[in-house]
């Protein structure tokens, strides 16, 4: 006999089912709206205030590890990095009169796709501070259409909900920051509003200023309309590909042997030469000096090898493969993939030339028709998508095999 009791009433406040708006019932009790309502707010007021990083128990090495879980390759960017962090909260969490340590942003370069972002914001993740990504490419000098430098700090706030003591610990991240090098090195041709001009606007901000701010509408100061950010302590990160610098270094190094223009056809050279990166190259490539001596830790990032896109795509925490698996785990089928299918994505994907990201596009392309005909499966008794190099080449349903024999 089954001991199921159907509820009529809220075990919490009482209230019969017709006079809420919905009663959510479980085995051995039921809960109404309002009384989840009334939990959510109990719980959100008990969270635990964010920790400002803990400067006591943080350590380069232990940073790396957690870059380890999610990052594959990349170990001297992962060491640069972590020593940066490091140094960076430690500085800012114990002044001393003495000595004054200098602030170094970090600016990162190497091919697309290869981790820039992901690193940043893992750092981040780890750290627990605010963080935002911008786009270079979309900030404009004060006065001009599009956002303004400031516009990074307005999302920091908002990132921190508007807790402005966090928001000036956070980290910011600009991205495609080779974007907005100046178009030619003598920069009397012409003034380039939209390069030139925008690295100068960053100066102020990544060095540390005074930032006033439009109020976000949360919390604090509710008679002003502007609030003040002082970004002196805010860590920012630039990343870039910077496309044909290392054609620059090799002729600084090499001589003129391998000409203007010409490319470098192999990668793992051309990366050795984005480690050995000086901020000579950097203004030459037109950046302007004031720009790169703002940011001292420089970190280059190489081309991923097949190996390592492998690696990605089975080992790291938050995979692809793992997300779509859960995917297809909620209409209860099981995923897997053959290690010969695996190896045939990630050769496709160094063929796009667009780093980790192909493997994104490869899984899309191998599992539609799959993931298309989920409900047709189900109605099979298909309930196991066993992907082989086959179907890497050539995706189709398991339904077609069925039909065709
Ligand atoms: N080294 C890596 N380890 C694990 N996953 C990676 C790695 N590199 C890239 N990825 C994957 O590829 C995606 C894109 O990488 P990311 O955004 O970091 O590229 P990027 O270097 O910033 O490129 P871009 O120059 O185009 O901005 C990440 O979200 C991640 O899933
Ligand atoms: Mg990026």
């Amino acid at each position: 006999m089954s001991n199921v009791v159907h509820f009529q009433e809220c075990s919490f406040c009482g209230k019969h089912k017709n006079i809420v708006k919905k009663l959510i019932v479980g085995e051995s009790s039921a809960i109404c709206n309002d009384c989840v309502d009334m939990c959510i707010d109990l719980l959100k007021d008990e969270e635990e205030p964010h920790a400002i990083v803990n400067t006591n128990t943080l350590y380069p090495d232990d940073v790396k590890s957690y870059l380890d879980q999610y990052i594959i390759g990349q170990d001297r960017a992962k060491m640069i990095i972590s020593v940066a962090v490091c140094n960076h909260y430690k500085r800012i969490s114990n002044k001393s009169d003495a000595v004054s340590v200098q602030k170094s942003n970090v600016l990162i370069l190497g091919p697309t796709g290869s981790g820039k972002t992901l690193l940043a914001k893992t750092v981040a993740k780890y750290l627990d501070v605010p963080f935002v990504v911008a786009d270079a490419t979309s900030l404009t000098e004060a006065g001009y259409v599009g956002d303004d430098v400031e516009s990074m700090i307005v999302r920091l706030v908002a990132a921190a909900d508007g807790d402005i003591e966090r928001a000036q610990r956070g980290i910011v991240f600009i991205d495609e920051i080779d974007k907005i090098a100046r178009k030619s090195e003598s920069a009397s041709i012409t003034r380039d509003v939209s390069g030139e001009g925008v690295q100068q606007a960053l100066l102020k901000l990544v060095e540390g200023t005074i930032c006033r701010i439009p109020q976000s509408g949360k919390r604090k100061n509710p008679n002003s309309d502007m609030i003040e950010v002082d970004t002196t302590n805010i860590l920012f990160i630039a990343g870039g590909a910077f496309v044909g610098l290392s054609e620059l270094i090799a002729n600084r190094i090499d001589g003129n042997s391998i000409g203007f223009g010409a490319t470098i056809n192999n990668q793992r050279k051309a990366d050795s030469y984005l480690e050995q990166v000086t901020p000579d190259d950097l203004t030459k490539f037109g950046m302007i000096p004031e720009f790169t001596g703002r940011f001292t830790s420089r970190v280059s990032i190489s081309e991923l090898t097949k190996e390592q896109l492998v690696a990605i795509l089975t080992q790291v925490r938050n995979s692809y493969i793992s997300q779509y698996h859960f995917l297809l785990g909620i209409d209860s089928i099981e995923l897997a993939f053959d290690q010969p299918a695996i190896e045939q994505i990630a050769e496709n994907c160094l063929k796009l030339k667009t780093g980790a990201r192909g493997l994104h596009t490869e899984i899309e392309r191998v599992l539609l028709p799959h993931m298309y005909n989920v409900q047709k499966y189900r109605n099979s008794n298909i309930n196991k998508i066993n992907i082989s190099r086959e179907l890497v080449e050539n995706p189709v349903s398991l339904l077609e095999n069925h039909e065709s024999r």
